[in-house]
């Protein structure tokens, strides 16, 4: 269905198949439309489904239009998908980082996968391919941060959780947003330089700290307000 006539289409948005299932991408800004209506609709439901099991979402029509993030022209939601039915999905948007004095990047949220099929890799399948179209969003944008919020949902490891994303480029750092009871983690990336460069030069001052107990552990971001006289306010109750 890709409209190949319609001038550049990043290579990271047309569609690929691995072991079997099908990634496929919508986004108007591109004139991408490789899964159809019913096929999104469908992503929204399965999204829906895995992220209220968490209990953030009350309901499909207010988890659907909570903002207006689906509807953007930029937007590009990706869709994991097995002889017709969906599996899974994420979207990749414009944004701006509330905690971080409201910097813009691209954000990947709303990851989900249904829970028949986790463990399998679709995840980390689904999160891979959408750094490459954060990359391409953020290109075309102008901007050079892509970021996302790991979720740490009560009981589970965090770093078990976090690696997930951290397998695909992203970096921890001390600012967490907590919503009814859930931490979530501000993770990093950037198309060019490191994370920590770039925040520098927006003013920031940070320090990348490892776990001095865990050899194995990936370092974090800590990062302190430029004006907060080496202060951080990095766990907050709101919704960003
Ligand atoms: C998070 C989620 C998308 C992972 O999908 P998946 O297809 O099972 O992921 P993969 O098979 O590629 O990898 C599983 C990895 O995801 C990590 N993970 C992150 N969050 C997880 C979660 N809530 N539940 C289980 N695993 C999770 C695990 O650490 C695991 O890594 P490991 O194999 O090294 O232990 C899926 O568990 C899900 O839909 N959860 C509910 C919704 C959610 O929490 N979304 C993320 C917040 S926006």
């Amino acid at each position: 269905m890709t409209d190949l006539n319609s001038g550049h289409i990043p290579l990271s948005l047309l569609p690929e198949v691995r072991r079997g299932i099908e990634y496929r991408c919508f986004c108007p800004r591109w004139r991408i439309q490789d899964i159809t209506v019913g096929e999104l609709w469908e992503m929204f439901d399965v999204r829906w489904a895995a992220l209220s099991e968490e209990r953030l979402d009350k309901d499909l029509e207010t988890f659907l239009i909570r903002d207006s993030i689906d509807l953007a022209e930029t937007t590009v939601q990706v869709a994991a998908l097995h002889q017709g039915r969906v599996l899974g999905g994420l979207r990749v948007h414009l944004a701006q980082v509330g905690l971080l004095k409201g910097i813009s990047g691209v954000q990947i949220s709303r990851v989900g996968v249904h829970k028949d099929w986790r463990g399998k890799g679709i995840g980390h399948t689904l999160v891979s391919k959408a750094v490459h179209i954060a990359r391409d969003v953020a290109v075309d944008a102008g901007l050079n941060l892509i970021f996302l919020w790991g979720r740490v949902v009560g009981g589970r490891d965090p770093k078990r959780v976090l690696r997930l994303y951290e397998r695909a480029g992203f970096m921890r750092t001390s600012r967490f947003i907590e919503t009814k009871g859930l931490l979530n983690c501000l993770m990093v990336a950037t198309v060019r330089g490191t994370p920590a460069e770039h925040l520098s030069a927006l003013g920031f001052r940070v320090t990348e700290v490892r776990d001095a107990n865990d050899a194995s552990a990936t370092s974090m971001l800590v990062i302190f307000d430029a004006d907060s006289g080496g202060r951080t306010a990095d766990r907050r109750t709101s919704s960003d």
